[in-house]
């Protein structure tokens, strides 16, 4: 309905797999004024708009999408929510690791832009590696914590809950399932705060089917990398980042598994770190604290001091 009120404008940084989805999720949920694409390489986010510009008759919303390349950022000024994918994926046999270098020079760059052309945005961040870049994104901006956060735990919850609803034989929408800690091999699957239809996880599947689905769950994206062969995963991680930003937009107040600021909370202290957050216009709101068993608890605790050692590294990248 062209009538529908629109707000605000969200940036995507790089127009690659994840942010040309990113990108057309946006804009098809019809309720932001503008989408922004942009990229490094020139005409590719300008075709990309005008392609996803040509199907809103089609699908029936009237988001303008505008792209823009060459590494510009005119067009991107005072953007609420920005989002930044621009970096390298990994290849098969890759860890997400293995970008660290390459990919510091992309987001410390793009951040320092973003920061300068749109003071006042959220920053959501999803290049690899996600913790260790969102700590990076914000030490570039010097934006306040809470206004960057990472996106990983949406995704890797999403992993679990499908992985779990194929394997107990029930919709999606019955499975409720979390993952907390890093993106990567010190991720934190939850069972205890697992059900499905309501009823603990440990009710539903035998232990050793649960204890597979973590393991499957941590490595969720290299399962997709190996299969795609070029490239990494980028419906279900666009859907959630896409996701986050909405909330943002909304000022929706969801609690969500997020890469965010985290300092007393689970005691841990000083560090970007896979939690639950609750979403608002100002980025993350507040940390939600849930009950963990004690080896989640340890394995939280665990994921925290490895990410702490690589985020130290990042500031001579
Ligand atoms: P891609 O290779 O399709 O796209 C990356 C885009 O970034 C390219 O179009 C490239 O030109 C652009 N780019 C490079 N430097 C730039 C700069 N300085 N400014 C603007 N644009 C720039 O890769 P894809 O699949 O889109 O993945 C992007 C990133 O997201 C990767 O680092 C990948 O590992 C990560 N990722 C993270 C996930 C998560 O859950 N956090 C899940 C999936 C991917
Ligand atoms: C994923 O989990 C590669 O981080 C990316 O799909």
């Amino acid at each position: 309905m062209a009538d529908k009120p629109r707000n605000g404008k969200v940036t995507v940084v790089g127009a690659g797999f994840y942010g040309s989805t990113t990108a057309l999720r946006l804009a098809e949920y019809d309720i932001f004024e503008t989408v922004v694409l942009t990229d490094i390489v020139e005409g590719k986010p300008e075709g990309l708009a005008l392609d996803m510009n040509q199907s809103r008759p089609i699908e029936g919303f009237e988001t303008r999408v505008v792209g823009i390349g060459g590494g510009s950022y005119e067009g991107t000024e005072n953007s609420d929510v920005v989002v930044i994918t621009a970096g390298l994926p990994r290849k098969p046999g890759m860890s997400r690791m293995d970008l660290i270098e390459t990919n510091a020079k992309i987001v410390r760059e793009v951040a320092e832009k973003v920061a300068a052309a749109s003071p006042d945005a959220v920053l959501i961040v999803v290049s690899n590696p996600l913790d260790e870049m969102t700590a990076l994104a914000q030490l570039a901006s010097q934006f306040p914590k809470h206004r960057v956060m990472g996106q990983a735990g949406m995704l890797d919850t999403a992993r679990f809950t499908n992985f779990v609803a194929e394997e107990a034989g029930v919709p999606i929408s019955s499975v409720r399932t979390l993952t907390l800690g890093s993106h990567g091999d010190t991720m934190v699957p939850v069972p205890s705060r697992c059900t499905v239809d309501g009823k603990p996880l440990t009710e539903v599947l035998a232990a050793d089917r649960i204890e597979h689905l973590v393991d499957r769950t941590r490595n969720g994206g290299a399962e997709v990398v190996a299969l795609l062969k070029t490239g990494s995963a980028y419906f279900a991680p666009s859907a959630a980042a896409a996701r986050m930003a909405r909330a943002v937009m909304e000022d929706s107040g969801a609690v969500m598994p997020v890469c965010a600021w985290v300092d007393g909370e689970y005691g841990i202290n000083g560090v970007y770190l896979g939690v639950e957050a609750e979403i608002g216009r100002e980025g993350v709101r507040t940390v939600v604290e849930g009950d963990l068993s004690e080896s989640e608890l340890a394995g939280l605790r665990d994921a925290a001091e490895a990410v702490r050692a690589k985020q130290a590294d990042i500031a001579d990248l």
